[in-house]
């Protein structure tokens, strides 16, 4: 027998029930339950693995207690949320979704890896594979924003990064952590963009949108999955038997642990499908979920389901068996110290990290409209930096930095000061991020009245992103819509830089700044990225990974809409429009700007006919009309224009970047597998269906700038 059939022919019910038990050790507040008592519950073993413990000397205490003191010296798990780096804080994933990169998607997981690791922490929650077309919902932060062909993306390169593909150990490696890809599934499609609501989605919609990043992240090794809290159409996640039995487990394959979120096995009796804990243990148990996170659920209710006989002593043991296994995966048996030992150890923020975090941050920033203002003129004299973001320093870090250290970033205006020492810079916040007070805005006017120029960064504070955090009214929080008021009254030339974690509300601001700018959270490097874009230095590369509406009231909103049978025609009052307001965005899916212009050519294609099996290879040559070196982005949309299912108006196929000096052409090549156009049929099986696509090349979803081809698919 091997290593885990041994330990668990020698394991007692509660041993076993005590490994599917994780408990937050109380170093961060993540939930709305707290524990106590954690070494104790490790010595008696009750407890199997821990979450919110970082430090490797503060990990390794307890896991010498797992390992000395147990009967079994069963090494312990250590969870950590390492959403955007541990340490070295990098842009929140939606700004990183930006780049539209998985070569810096996945440099930024190794490194928080590596950092998360020399903190003793085994175990990562994330990536975060929601798709979010909700701005009201603040974790729309966490994630790669509306589209499933991005996220999965994404999600390779995470996993990959956190569990240290390509090296010779991977995950076992002591610089390697498990990925736990979350949350399974349509979290993101909460009603009414509110937290942990309810989503009530098709099956259609699981297949084409929500379920794709996670079946990637399972082929790519992930080693564990968080089912999120929300139920959907009645049955909540945890419970899910469907969804996560059926398609995770056997369908995907996926052979490694399901972890829960925080307190979500108990949160079943609020659901109202469990009567007591010892129903909601059954009713996860059975769904598959191997560990139970902080709801003391399985720790009191197994063993009485066992006696009740909602749960057999087999499916506690297959639990038992993959919560054992990925210990073994991780190389925890072999050595528990592993992670955090001297040897293994990484300084707390090198500045190789805090490079890749300048570059990732420059990267993301995405510039929205620019009218000849940027990059700023070397002639500039005095700059006047306004607003309560300008100099906002942990607002830098965004809503997941829980080891990061709120003095690490630097501010926009440190940043600044630092690219431009020979210009002016005078400074005023005007007002807080989200008070009333309008007392400074008088000052702040002031202030601008010799300048050359204004820089006002207004935004959201990093609190307002993120879990719990959805906003009715996500637009300009406090006073700073009056600021930017009497600040653009002065008629200056105006730069608005905005920091959040969502697209905000911003229609009026973007129509009266001579510049507008997404910098979201860009996390320790901020100011210096942002400094890098402002002046040039990096001419801007970021594209928007999600629709930026005009209002809350066009929300959801996102490009890869289905036809209507009465498409929007200002013209006809019969279509689908809306009376007081257009019905396009204010920004699409794919926009930003660069300080070059690029010319596309209409796409080749290689064949204008294929079959299944083949490849379409799609060239489409970009020239830079502009006189700056730069990047430019190409999007490739697929349109299915008769199938037997509607099929999106648009649906993203591949993304490539072109990197050209001035006057320089090339060409970007896309391969596209015909099994690529497939599409979940009536029934939801894959099919291929005969017949016309129009593939359309553009630098955003905007209709209005895509070069079209058509192509026809062959029977057979
Ligand atoms: C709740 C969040 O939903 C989840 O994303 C996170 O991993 C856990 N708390 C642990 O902090």
């Amino acid at each position: 027998m091997n290593r885990i059939e041994n330990l668990l022919a020698a394991m007692t019910v509660e041993e076993k029930i005590g490994q599917l038990n994780m408990v937050a050790a109380g170093y961060a507040v993540t939930g709305p339950v707290l524990a106590s008592g954690t070494a104790e519950g490790i010595r008696a073993g009750r407890i199997g693995s821990l979450l919110n413990l970082w430090g490797a000397q503060e990990i390794h205490a307890m896991q010498k207690i797992a390992v000395e003191k147990t009967r079994l010296s069963i090494p312990l798990l250590a969870g950590f949320d390492v959403l955007h780096g541990h340490k070295t804080i990098f842009p929140i994933p939606l700004a990183e979704a930006a780049c539209f990169e998985p070569r810096l998607w996945e440099a930024s997981a190794r490194a928080a890896a590596i950092e998360a690791a020399a903190d003793g922490i085994s175990m990562t929650f994330a990536p975060m594979l929601d798709i979010a077309r909700d701005p009201r919902w603040g974790r729309i932060a966490e994630g790669a924003g509306e589209d499933p062909w991005v996220v999965t993306q994404f999600a390779k390169a995470k996993v990959r990064g956190f569990q240290g593909g390509g090296l010779p150990e991977g995950l076992a490696s002591a610089g390697a952590v498990a990925a736990t890809a979350k949350h399974f599934c349509a979290y993101g499609a909460a009603l009414a963009g509110r937290d942990y609501a309810s989503a009530d989605v098709s099956e259609r919609l699981l297949h084409e949108v929500y379920l794709p990043p996670f079946a990637a992240a399972v082929a790519a090794g992930c080693a564990a999955i968080m089912p999120a809290f929300n139920d959907i159409a009645g049955i909540p996640m945890t419970a899910h038997i469907p969804l996560l039995r059926d398609w995770l487990r056997r369908k995907a394959g996926f052979d490694g642990v399901i972890v829960s979120d925080y307190n979500a096995v108990a949160e079943l009796i609020r659901h109202g499908i469990a009567g007591d804990l010892v129903e909601a243990a059954a009713a996860a148990l059975r769904a598959g979920v191997d560990i139970d996170m902080m709801s003391g659920a399985y720790s009191q209710g197994l063993a009485p389901a066992i006696a009740r006989g909602l749960v057999s002593i087999e499916a506690i043991n297959a639990a038992v068996r993959r919560v054992l296994k990925l210990k073994e995966r991780l190389g925890l048996f072999d050595d528990p110290y592993r992670r955090g030992s001297a040897g293994a150890s990484a300084p707390n923020v090198s500045a190789a990290r805090r490079d890749l975090a300048r570059e990732a941050g420059r990267r993301s920033i995405v510039l929205l409209t620019n009218d000849h203002v940027l990059p700023l003129s070397p002639e500039l004299r005095r700059i006047a930096l306004i607003g309560p973001l300008a100099d906002a320093r942990a607002d830098m870090l965004g809503p997941w930095a829980m080891a990061g250290n709120a003095s690490d970033p630097v501010t926009i205006r440190e940043g600044l000061a630092a690219a431009l020492p020979d210009v002016e810079i005078v400074f005023a916040t005007g007002v807080t991020i989200a008070g009333e007070d309008t007392s400074g805005i008088a000052a702040a006017r002031e202030i601008c009245r010799d300048a050359d120029l204004v820089l006002l960064c207004l935004g959201e504070a990093a609190s307002m992103s993120g879990e719990a955090a959805s906003r009715a009214n996500p637009g300009l929080p406090g006073a700073q819509n009056a600021l930017a008021e009497a600040i653009f009254e002065l008629e200056k030339p105006v730069v608005v830089l905005i920091s959040s974690g969502r697209p905000l509300m911003i229609s009026t601001i973007a129509a009266k700044a001579q510049a507008l700018v997404a910098t979201w959270f860009l996390g320790v490097e901020a100011g210096n990225a942002i400094a890098d874009v402002l002046t040039g230095t990096f001419n801007p590369t970021g594209r928007l990974p999600v629709t930026w509406p005009r209002d809350v009231g066009q929300v959801p909103i996102f490009f890869a809409e289905r036809p209507s049978g009465r498409p929007a025609d200002p013209d006809n009052h019969y279509t689908s429009k809306y009376l007081d307001m257009p019905i396009e965005p204010l920004f699409p899916f794919g926009h930003g700007l660069s300080y070059s212009r690029f010319g596309l050519s209409k796409p080749r294609i290689n064949k204008k006919d294929f079959k299944r099996g083949d490849e379409l290879t799609i060239e489409v040559d970009v020239i830079n009309e502009g006189a700056a070196a730069g990047e430019e982005t190409v999007f490739l949309f697929a349109r299915d224009i008769v199938a037997s299912v509607t099929r999106p108006l648009l649906e993203l196929k591949g993304v490539g970047k072109i990197a050209l000096a001035p006057g320089e052409g090339g060409t970007i090549c896309f391969r596209l597998a015909a099994e690529a156009l497939t599409f979940p049929g009536s029934d939801l099986q894959p099919v291929f269906e005969p017949g016309e696509f129009l593939l359309s090349a553009g630098p955003s979803a905007d209709p209005h700038g895509l070069l079209t081809v058509k192509v026809r698919a062959l029977p057979g």
